[in-house]
């Protein structure tokens, strides 16, 4: 048995079929996709490598049924920046070496993009490390990643200042 489900993934609509209920978000878009910035690491929902939005929220895609989500908003790494220009998340990485081998970084990008969004953290550096913390980082680099979300939510929230303004 056939599942049709329809995706809109960074702003583009996709039909997809899917001759298996099982198939997860995460292989959706690495396999069928090929949206490989999104990454499996324990394939569990143990690392957050994995994170995307749907429909706005903070979802690891490994343990998402792509079928259960017929119709949402998806959006991955590869839909955050604007052409050549870097989202603020993205470059607060780069200013504050949030990241060494990279692996955890679009997971920990997108999962900061949500928390930054979700408003509830404030500027407090260890309720972010809370909202952080089903990102893991192999190479330890929690630090910088603090100071980047930290950066990031403060940037992102005076540009909104300046646009409603
Ligand atoms: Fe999804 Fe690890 S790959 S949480
Ligand atoms: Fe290597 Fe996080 S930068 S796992």
């Amino acid at each position: 048995m056939n599942f049709s489900i329809r995706l809109t993934v960074n702003g583009v609509r996709h039909d997809v079929e899917l001759d298996d209920p099982r198939v997860t978000l995460l292989d959706l878009l690495r396999e069928r996709l090929d949206l490989t910035g999104t990454k499996k690491g324990c394939d569990r929902g143990q690392c957050g490598a994995c994170t995307v939005l749907v429909d706005g929220r903070r979802v690891n895609s490994c343990l998402a049924l792509a079928v259960s989500h017929d119709g949402a908003d998806v959006v991955t790494i590869e839909g955050v920046s604007r052409g050549d220009q870097l989202h603020p998340v993205q470059a607060a990485f780069i200013a504050h070496d949030g990241f060494q081998c990279g692996f955890c970084t679009p997971g920990q990008i997108m999962s900061a993009i949500g928390l930054i969004q979700e408003a509830q953290t404030g500027d407090d550096p260890e309720r972010i490390r809370e909202a952080m913390s089903g990102n893991l980082c192999r190479c330890g680099a929690y630090a910088g990643i603090t100071e980047a979300v930290l950066e990031a939510r403060q940037s992102l929230a005076s540009s909104n200042q300046r646009r409603s303004a």
